[in-house]
């Protein structure tokens, strides 16, 4: 399949959870201007992380995948983003040491931009009770509640083009005297696709996102007949998909076969959030029917997205729950004669108390700081990784 084919599978397929731009011709232009520039991730860094995810699908290496729920225009300098990377790579290392495996490190990074939102619309808690359009991420809008920043500006993406550059080019700088298996890559939601569509390219092993090294697609954007499913699939990158509460074993059976029709191992990864209360009842039965009937798939817990919950009007996730879905993970991947690769989380260098402990009492959000879903400091990202390494 060529780049060009590409694009015509994919127009005129239903695109969920794009945001309403109001102005159709700035967007189209700043479409256009996203073709000309030169991709972010290239082919062979894409080929090696490839090869990464084949020793993590046969139970060579672990994976861990992190960063932001939503990263900011603004943390787009070199100083964040050192402290970005040296928090995976702390955590990378207490993954290798506590299991004597490589541990692939892919950030939530250089691209986190955009955001899939329960909402279209968002009413302001206090005062005037405004509504306006959700905060979608800064390849959107901005996070104020103020209705001009709210109104999505095509020409942000190209800032998040621009901010992805400058972040992907730092990251890269962590790479020298490292191993190829101790990079951090990158990675993101595969969601805007006026964004995603240009930076699709052919290159000598076909047709890849340079958007990216590693893409996911979204508990919300994975229709098989949809946009997103079908950019995924054209794709040669290493890709992942979110299951929730709603993906019932036969889905989860399609997406596989979809997805990764050949059966290439570490091509697709379930990144899996059915939160604590749910994932003993719902996460078995599928991992029993892609095991059976589906394609090879990487398994990864995402502790994070299944177990939200608000405390006084403030969003949070308790450790406890998270630490309740990690067990039950790696003990129904073991039950199953899977291997439970590793975790995805959502995580700052920040000592920030966006998740909290229900031992605690009351808890305190004294430092709360992320524009979208609360993450884990150091501490607490830490202890998660220890659990996880306990239970191997
Ligand atoms: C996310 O990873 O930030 C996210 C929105 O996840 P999900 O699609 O699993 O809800
Ligand atoms: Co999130």
């Amino acid at each position: 399949m060529t780049a060009t084919t590409t694009l015509t599978t994919l127009t005129g397929r239903s695109a969920a959870q794009q945001p309403h731009w109001p102005d159709p011709v700035a967007l189209e232009e700043a479409e256009r201007e996203l073709t000309e520039r030169p991709v972010l991730a290239t082919e062979p860094e894409i080929v090696e992380l490839t090869g990464g995810m084949d020793l993590v699908a046969r139970g060579s290496a672990l994976l861990l995948q992190g960063g932001d729920c939503a990263e900011r225009f603004h943390e787009a300098v070199p100083e964040l983003v050192r402290q970005k990377v040296d928090n995976l790579q702390g955590l990378a290392a207490i993954m290798r040491s506590g299991s004597g495996l490589p541990a692939v490190t892919i950030g939530r990074i250089a691209g986190q931009y955009g955001k899939p939102r329960s909402s279209p619309f968002e009413t302001e808690e206090t005062g005037s009770r405004r509504q306006m359009p959700s905060y979608c991420g800064d390849a959107v809008n901005e996070p104020e509640f103020e209705p001009v920043g709210r109104t999505p500006q095509p020409r942000r993406l190209l800032t998040a083009y621009e901010c992805s550059r400058l972040v992907l080019d730092e990251v890269r700088r962590s790479w020298s005297q490292r191993p190829v298996l101790e990079r951090v890559y990158t990675s993101h939601e595969l969601l805007l696709l006026p964004y995603e569509r240009p930076l699709v390219r052919l290159g000598a092993h076909g047709v890849y996102s340079g958007s990216t090294h590693f893409g996911w697609i979204g508990e919300r954007t994975r229709a098989h007949d949809g946009a997103h499913v079908a950019l995924s699939r054209a794709v040669h990158n290493p890709i992942g998909v979110k299951l929730g509460p709603s993906v019932s074993p036969d889905d989860a059976v399609a997406l596989s076969r979809s997805l990764n029709p050949e059966g290439i191992p570490g091509r697709l990864t379930f990144i899996v959030r059915f939160g604590a209360k749910d994932v003993d009842r719902l996460l078995p039965p599928v991992v029993e029917a892609v095991h059976r009937h589906g394609s090879p798939a990487v398994w990864l817990c995402d502790p994070m997205h299944g177990n939200g919950l608000k405390i006084n009007g403030q969003k949070t996730r308790l450790v406890e729950r998270m630490h309740a879905e990690v067990e039950s993970f790696v003990r129904t991947l073991r039950r199953h004669r899977e291997w439970p690769a590793g975790l995805h989380l959502e995580l700052t260098p920040d000592p920030v108390t966006e998740c909290v402990s229900e031992l605690a009492q009351p808890p305190r959000f004294t430092d709360f700081r992320s524009t979208c879903d609360p993450r884990l400091n150091p501490r607490q990202a830490t202890e998660m990784v220890a659990l996880f390494l306990s239970l191997l």
